[in-house]
């Protein structure tokens, strides 16, 4: 698999040697955090065929099962404050968009903040930590990301079946994984090198179906329902609240009308 996707990665490309793949791990993510707490450099990239404890938001497990998708965790290390990089979720986003469009043909769309979507169906997620030193500058990000590539309806559990997808049930044609994954490095590489760009927020926008959408939030107990109108420059999402006053938020869980069951 490992030479399959190297193969498939433009000439000269900068992080072709610090790509490693395995066929099981626990989560990418965790064995990316153990790496970069031990000096692994700026673009090491992890891939797995198979995680037994894939991690999402909240707490959350994320669904990897053997052969049906990629799951990739990269080690960035921009070397600047925390607060530089709080559009990191949103450009990965773009950024996994770009690559879906570049492997599988179509362009998926985004719940804000970090599911890309088929219509209501959940393809895949991001899951971003930060190591901060004692300055407060970060010492390393791992982006984690995990893309349903193989499955038909009947492949996912009972349980998550009717809100989940994968890339072949969208593009109506197979998506090899091995085409996926070079094409999710490649895109991390051009993103990584222009993360400083302006212009993340813009395309997050394009991208971003919660945009413009019914949504209610959930903070402890405490639901309140808004319109979602935008997304600021730092990826929290504005919401229009029914006496007409505009919160940013960044925390909590929102849920969108339409989307995975609420209705
Ligand atoms: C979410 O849906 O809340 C985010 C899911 C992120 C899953 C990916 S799979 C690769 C990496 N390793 C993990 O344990 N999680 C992320």
């Amino acid at each position: 698999m490992i030479d399959l996707i190297l193969s498939l990665l433009p000439p000269g490309f900068p992080w072709r040697d610090s790509i490693h793949y395995f066929p099981t791990i626990d989560s990418t993510n965790t064995q990316a955090k153990h790496l970069a707490a031990q000096g692994a450099p700026h673009g090491t990239v992890l891939i797995a065929g198979h995680q037994t404890g894939g991690r999402g938001r909240l707490g959350r497990s994320f669904h990897s099962p053997e052969g049906m998708g990629i799951y990739l965790s990269v080690i960035l290390r921009p070397g600047c404050p925390a607060k530089d990089l709080m559009h990191l979720t949103c450009a990965t986003g773009v950024t996994m968009c770009d690559a879906v469009e570049a492997a599988a043909g179509f362009r998926p769309g985004i719940k804000w903040t970090n599911d890309l979507l088929w219509g209501k169906r959940k393809l895949g997620g991001i899951l971003t930590e930060l190591s901060l030193k004692p300055d407060g500058s970060v010492d390393y990000a791992v982006v984690g990301i995990g893309l349903n590539c193989c499955q038909q309806e009947a492949d996912f559990p009972e349980d998550i079946r009717h809100i989940a997808a994968s890339l072949s049930m969208a593009a109506g044609h197979p998506v090899a994984p091995a085409q996926l994954a070079a094409a999710m490095v490649t895109a991390l590489e051009a993103m990584a090198a222009a993360f400083f760009a302006p212009n993340w927020i813009t395309r997050y926008q394009k991208d971003c179906l919660t945009v413009g959408k019914e949504i209610s939030l959930v903070r402890g107990d405490t639901v309140r329902h808004g319109l979602a109108v935008g997304v600021d420059a730092e990826g929290a999402l504005i919401v229009r609240f029914p006496d007409g006053h505009e919160e940013a938020v960044s925390s909590g869980e929102v849920s969108v009308r339409g989307m995975y069951g609420y209705v």
